[in-house]
């Protein structure tokens, strides 16, 4: 048996060759996403696990089924660019790793949350400009005096609560799913977006989800308000947000995860910069933070992704089925 993982990181690297020392079962690293160009390095091989924020198209498949590979496992959680019905029709069946570390993207919306309600970038900004003065004066607020309105209570958002909880805040929780045996309090969206200090967003980015958070959102919103997202970009129109942060209505963003990140992502590897003037002006503004997608990014979640990728690989090669085979 014989297995080949694309996007290979290398903080990825030990972990895959670990395995594949423990296990025998001989494994090919590649660094390159993968896509339907450089699929045929896969040629001869059993299964693919890979990891890439970068569409996985129907041609992919169609490709991966000619080379006879019927498998890929990926090591994230979103599905969001996965062209599913593409890997249905080539018959390539499709496993994530939905709880990698849960704890890791809810830790990050609160670290982001936290920089945000203590103006740090604000602070910081005046300091770097020996402004030592005019740094003084960014007064705070306590997040146990806060509402936090969690959106979408899965597996990160439930985390999120808790943390958030452990400070001491009020927690409001929205899911057209609610947890069962839990004590959320569940409110309508609208009683959400209207009462809380705070928004922190955890749904997946289905195209159902597109702009749930757009120009009429914001206007139910506090003023004041911090919106942290960490989930998928296109749940946030973001030039409604940037109006919204232009007027002082929102008091500031986290943006983990970029509306336009696809495209950017794609962009920055052929021109090595985003060039994306809302990503430029948001760069400026020190009460918003911008990172590169690393929410999930910590040493428990890239060896669980790694582990748990590969462990349903070998369900699919050895028993015919994955502990998360994804199927719809
Ligand atoms: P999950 O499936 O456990 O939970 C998602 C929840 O969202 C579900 O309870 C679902 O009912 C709810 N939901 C769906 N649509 C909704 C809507 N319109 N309003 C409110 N709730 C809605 O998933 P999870 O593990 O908590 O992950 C959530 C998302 O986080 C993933 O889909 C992925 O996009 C994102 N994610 C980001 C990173 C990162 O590094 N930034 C890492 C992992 C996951
Ligand atoms: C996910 O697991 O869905 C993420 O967003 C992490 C990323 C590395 C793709």
């Amino acid at each position: 048996m014989k297995i080949v993982s694309f996007g290979t990181r290398p903080d990825e690297a030990p972990y895959l060759t670990e395995w594949s020392e423990r296990t025998g079962i001989e494994l090919k690293q590649i660094t390159a996403t993968l896509n339907e160009d450089n699929v045929d390095q896969a040629a001869g091989y059993d299964g693919i696990t890979c990891m890439q924020t970068v569409p996985y198209s129907a041609a992919l498949f169609q490709k991966m089924a000619d080379l006879g590979i019927k498998f890929l496992s990926i090591r994230n959680v979103g599905l969001d660019n996965i062209d599913m019905a593409g890997a249905k029709a080539a018959g390539v069946r499709i496993s994530n790793v939905p709880a990698y570390s849960p704890e890791a993207i809810a830790e990050f919306a609160v670290t982001m949350t936290m920089h945000l309600i203590r103006n740090m970038g604000q602070v910081e900004q005046h300091l770097r400009e020996n402004d030592y003065n005019g740094a003084m004066h960014y007064i705070g607020r306590n997040v146990g005096d806060c509402t936090v309105g969690v959106i979408g209570t899965g597996r990160i958002g439930r985390a999120a609560i808790q943390i958030f909880e452990g400070f001491g805040a009020k927690v409001l929780g929205y899911d057209p799913y609610p947890a069962k045996n839990t004590d959320i309090d569940y409110v309508d969206l609208d009683t959400l977006l209207r009462e809380s200090d705070i928004i922190d967003l955890h749904v997946p980015g289905l195209p159902s989800n597109t702009h749930m958070i757009d120009a009429a959102a914001f206007d139910k919103m506090k003023d004041r308000v911090i919106i942290v997202n960490t989930a998928r970009g296109n749940l946030i129109d973001t030039q409604a947000l940037l109006d919204n942060l232009r007027s002082g209505k929102v008091a500031g963003a986290g943006i983990d995860t970029f509306e336009y990140e696809e495209q950017d992502l794609l962009n920055l590897e052929q021109h090595g910069s985003f060039n994306d003037p809302v990503w430029d002006e948001m760069m400026q503004m020190p009460n918003v933070v911008l990172s590169p997608h690393i929410a999930y990014y910590t040493e428990t979640a890239v060896r669980n992704m790694v582990e748990f990728s590969l462990a349903n690989l070998m369900g699919f090669l050895e028993k015919g089925a994955a502990e998360n085979e994804v199927t719809k």
